[in-house]
Parts: C-alpha cells; sequence; structure tokens
C-alpha cells in the first residue's frame, strides 16, 4: 500500500482530507513552526478556529508557503469556526471576515457554527470573568447567515460543531445550503455510532475531534472520581492493551491504530501535534489497512456515553436551552433505512 491521503467528499461534490492537522492550545511560535513542518509532511487540511487564538501565527505560515509557490491555494484545506459569542445572523459575516483577514486567506474551505449555544458579546472582565449566556440562539437564522457566507465566496461549505442529532436535523430541513459536515468528540472509547448512522442518512460528512482521546486532558469533571489514578489511566486510550496489541501486530505505534481505525469508519480526523516526530507520526496512516478482527476489537472499547470527556467548556453552558449534551443523539432501530431516517420526524 502506498502512504496516500484518503478524501471524505461533501454532497456538493468538495473534497476534504480525511487527516487535518488539529491546532486547539497550539499558541505563538509553536502552532507556526507546526503548520510549516506540517505543510513539509503533507498535511494540507489545518483546523481552527477563533476561539483558539492562533489565526494570524497559521495565516502567517501559510502565506509563507503560498507566496513561495511551493502550495496553491486549491490544494490546501482549511476550516475554521464561529466563535459562540457570535452565534447571532447579524455577527456572522463581522466574524468570518475577521477570520480570513488574521488567516490572510480570501475563503476558507469549511466554516462551522462551532456550539449549539450562544454566549452575549461582552467582555468577561466586567462581569467578574463570567460568559453571559444568550439564551435566544436561533439555528435556523443563524444558518441563513452562514448559508449568506458561501453565497458571498467567503466559505467553500459550512457545517456544524457539537450539535446532537435534533440541531442537525433542525438545520438541515431549513437549509438551502445543506451542512456539508459535523464536527464533534469521537474516539474509540466514544464511537458515536448512532450519531454516523444519522449524519450518512443525511450525506453529512463527520470529523472527529479529540481523535487520540486527548491524553492531555484532565479526566472528566462529571466523573465522581477525577483524582483517582485508575480512573485517569482508564480515560488514557493511548496505552490500552487491546490498541497495544494491535499496533504490535501492524508494527505502528498505538497513536497510529487509533487514527486507523476512525479513518477506516469513514471519518475525517484532526489530531493535534506541534511535535515534528508526532506530526509525522499521525500523518503514516495510509500504509496499511485493520483487518476485520482488529476493527471488530476496537469496537468493543466503546464506553458510550460514559466515554465522553468534553461536556462544555464554560460551566453556565449546561443552562442553555440549546445546551446539546443532555439528550441522547439519536434513537435508531436497526432496520431503520437511511431514506427512513431523513423522513422520520421526532
Ligand atoms: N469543535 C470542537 O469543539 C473541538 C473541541 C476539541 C478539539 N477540537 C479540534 O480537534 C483537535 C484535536 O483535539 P485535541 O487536541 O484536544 O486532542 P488529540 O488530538 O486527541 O490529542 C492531542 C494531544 O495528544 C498529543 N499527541 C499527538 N500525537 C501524539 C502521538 N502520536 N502520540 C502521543 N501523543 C500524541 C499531543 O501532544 P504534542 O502536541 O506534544 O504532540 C496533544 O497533547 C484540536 O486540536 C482542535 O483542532 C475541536
Amino acid at each position: 500500500m502506498t502512504n496516500r491521503m484518503e478524501y471524505l467528499t461533501f454532497f456538493n461534490g468538495q473534497k476534504m482530507p480525511i487527516l487535518g492537522l488539529g491546532t486547539a492550545q497550539a499558541l505563538g511560535d509553536d502552532v507556526e513552526k507546526a503548520i510549516d513542518k506540517a505543510l513539509e509532511i503533507g498535511y494540507r487540511h489545518i483546523d481552527t478556529a477563533q476561539r483558539y487564538n492562533n489565526e494570524a501565527q497559521i495565516g502567517r505560515a501559510l502565506k509563507k508557503w503560498l507566496d513561495s509557490g511551493k502550495i496553491k491555494r486549491e490544494d490546501l484545506f482549511i476550516v475554521t469556526k464561529l466563535p459562540s459569542t457570535g452565534n447571532r445572523a447579524e455577527c456572522v459575516e463581522k466574524h468570518l471576515k475577521q477570520s480570513l483577514h488574521d488567516l490572510q486567506l480570501d475563503y476558507v474551505d469549511l466554516y462551522l457554527v462551532h456550539q449549539p449555544t450562544g454566549y452575549q458579546d461582552v467582555d468577561p472582565k466586567d462581569n467578574g470573568g463570567k460568559m453571559l449566556l444568550d439564551v435566544n440562539t436561533d439555528h435556523v437564522s443563524l444558518w441563513k447567515a452562514m448559508e449568506a457566507q458561501v453565497d458571498a465566496g467567503r466559505a467553500r461549505s459550512i457545517g456544524l460543531s457539537n450539535f446532537n442529532a435534533r440541531q442537525v436535523k433542525r438545520v438541515w430541513q431549513s437549509a438551502r445550503i445543506r451542512p456539508a459536515n459535523l464536527q464533534v468528540e469521537l474516539h474509540v472509547y466514544f464511537q458515536q455510532a448512532e450519531l454516523r448512522a444519522f449524519c450518512r442518512a443525511l450525506d453529512v460528512t463527520v470529523c472527529a475531534y479529540i481523535p487520540l482521546g486527548g491524553p492531555h486532558r484532565q479526566p472528566p469533571s462529571h466523573n465522581a472520581n477525577a483524582a483517582d489514578a485508575n480512573k485517569l489511566s482508564n480515560h488514557i486510550q493511548l496505552t490500552n492493551p487491546v490498541v497495544s496489541q494491535i499496533a504490535q501486530k501492524h508494527s505502528k505505534t498505538n497513536a497510529q491504530i487509533l487514527l486507523r481505525y476512525l479513518i477506516q469508519l469513514g471519518v475525517a480526523v484532526i489530531p493535534k501535534s506541534t511535535n515534528p516526530d508526532r506530526l509525522q507520526q499521525n500523518f503514516d496512516v495510509f500504509d496499511f489497512e485493520l483487518s476485520p478482527e482488529d476493527m471488530d476489537m476496537l469496537e468493543r472499547l466503546d464506553k458510550g456515553p460514559a466515554g465522553r470527556q468534553v461536556r462544555s467548556h464554560i460551566p453556565e453552558m449546561a443552562n442553555h436551552p440549546e445546551y446539546p449534551y443532555n439528550e441522547r443523539y439519536w434513537f435508531r432501530e436497526k432496520s431503520m433505512t437511511d431514506e427512513r431516517v431523513r423522513t422520520s420526524l421526532f
């Protein structure tokens, strides 16, 4: 097998490299150097967000490559996200224009609504550091403003992040330009089989965030024994013995097995790294294939909702009417056809 990039195709024919570079918490010089190294290795899909505070550094690195002629704009796939302080129709254009200015680009390949919940656009410092909820978030009018960004040529495609199935379907039903992609937490401990089936039926591609299980993250705060060392190792899938066994068999690292598994499920992955060796390692996942037995063993590692790590970045978010995580994503009968999923109401 050759180590060749694979792609997901959106409903509109646009192709997204199935492997991208995550950049959350990659800041300053680190992220600029990481983009440089990643482009050299062959990464073309880069995931950022206005909230990550690194678009200007990423833009500098991209400009250097584009100006040098070593890369063409059409070879890149750049994703950024509308911050939840801008989850109102009248704010979308302003935020995307700011992202494009910082990224030094004329358009992004994919623009995502970062969160289904909205916040007021006021300085938290004046509120004792607290984010204030905007409880009037309206996904339908927000989506119309997202569509206008495609019309204006600022985004090739638009999509959603952290929305549950009910929220995705509401946008999908109201859309003139359908969401092309849903970015959600997804890894071997939280495999989201129902949500993936739901998205497939709607022809919405899925991108997995924290695909390595976010080894840098603390155990989930809803875990009662968060401080317990056993629970911590339980949460770190990079050292899982089943993953290690499969890695040994293929002479690959555990991280490569975790990424390859998701790719073979047809899900895009955006592992974050600023380390040159790990950037290379995460990219080298197209020269081997997991067997059906490997896939079965990895499928059995799913912990369901108990495997979820991210509930909210901000505690107040749980009080928002569009807080997505209190509902089960989707109930699917095994025999349900894609057509039935599309037409059913819930
Ligand atoms: N839409 C959303 O709400 C949302 C939420 C969270 C994340 N995201 C996106 O998803 C991306 C990935 O998520 P994430 O960064 O939280 O988690 P992740 O990619 O699962 O894990 C990143 C961590 O793993 C380490 N790492 C990377 N490659 C490794 C390897 N081969 N072996 C061992 N350790 C490795 C990294 O450290 P080094 O850098 O030192 O290698 C970093 O600490 C983010 O960067 C962001 O772009 C989106």
